[in-house]
């Protein structure tokens, strides 16, 4: 079979540590809903308080005096230095051209080769990555289905079947939408469960989620140089996210979404 069906690996998973997993992963689901927001809160700890406990750095030894300067300087111009993340996007749509261009440091290069731009444990890459159009009007996009697979092996998109509602998929992705703007495109960065776990049981889970923060660092790092601006998000629920792109929430786990767009920070 060159192109095995999904829940294939289903076959070689427990399904006991796929229960246990998924437990454990569910409670880091969100409920981000109008109907909670007034009984929910993600915690209880002061502006102050958490002004002191945010953007530190560990020091594991804070009151003897251990430390040594490090001499090197870095180029805040260099193709490793990523830009901050944007706080507010522009409308602006992206063209479909500009997207491609994104998406292709994570393919294949090679024609002889299933290898791709980051590396995998095992070679199993269990990470899927969606792009979604959350615009109407973009005349570029491809297709009237606003969300597209990526195939990086075969350098190529699927279609997602049923996703032509934008304002849907908006909904799911940004219940909450605080200062962040109307970002143009989503990237769903979900892992394909049964893909990591049939092989690797619980640690599967961890090598899955360092995969995920590797292919965003190479988003991160080719949007910079597009001239695009980027914010990784985490404010949405999991299970509303998957119904909106046609995903089963307990075999994908949509673990992060990068919007990216034209940054107003940088106008
Ligand atoms: C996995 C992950 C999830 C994030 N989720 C959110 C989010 O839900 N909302 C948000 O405003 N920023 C989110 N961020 C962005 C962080 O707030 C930001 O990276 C951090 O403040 C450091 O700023 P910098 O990215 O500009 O260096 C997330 C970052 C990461 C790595």
């Amino acid at each position: 079979m060159k192109h095995i069906p999904h829940d294939y690996y289903l076959k070689f998973m427990s399904s006991m540590v796929h229960e246990e997993v998924l437990d454990f992963h569910s409670k880091g689901n969100y409920t981000i809903h109008d109907a909670f927001k007034h009984v929910s809160r993600l915690h209880n700890i002061n502006d102050k308080s958490l002004s002191i406990l945010t953007g530190n750095e560990l020091r594991l030894y804070p009151d003897l005096d251990l430390t040594f300067p490090i001499r090197s300087t870095f180029d805040s111009n260099s193709d490793i230095a990523r830009s901050e993340s944007c706080d507010t996007f522009s409308s602006r749509s992206l063209s479909f051209s500009l997207l491609e261009s994104l998406v292709a440091p994570v393919l294949t290069n090679r024609v002889d080769s299933f290898k791709r731009g980051y590396p995998s444990g095992g070679a199993l890459y269990p990470v899927e990555v969606f792009i979604c159009s959350l615009v109407d009007n973009e005349e570029s996009w491809p297709c009237p289905e606003k969300v597209l697979h990526l195939l990086p092996n075969s350098r190529a998109f699927e279609v997602m079947q049923g996703t032509e509602n934008v304002q849907y998929i908006k909904e799911a992705i940004l219940s909450f939408s605080g200062q962040v703007g109307q970002p143009p495109v989503a990237i769903i960065y979900a892992v394909y469960i049964p893909k990591t776990l049939f092989k690797y049981k619980y640690r599967g889970y961890r090598l899955a989620l360092m995969e995920v923060g590797s292919i965003y660092m190479l988003i991160e790092l080719q949007a910079k140089k597009l001239g695009l601006g980027c914010r990784l998000w985490s404010a949405y629920t999991d299970t509303m996210l998957c119904k909106a792109i046609g995903l089963n929430p307990a075999l994908f786990f949509p673990v992060c979404v990068h919007f990216v767009g034209e940054c107003h920070d940088s106008l």
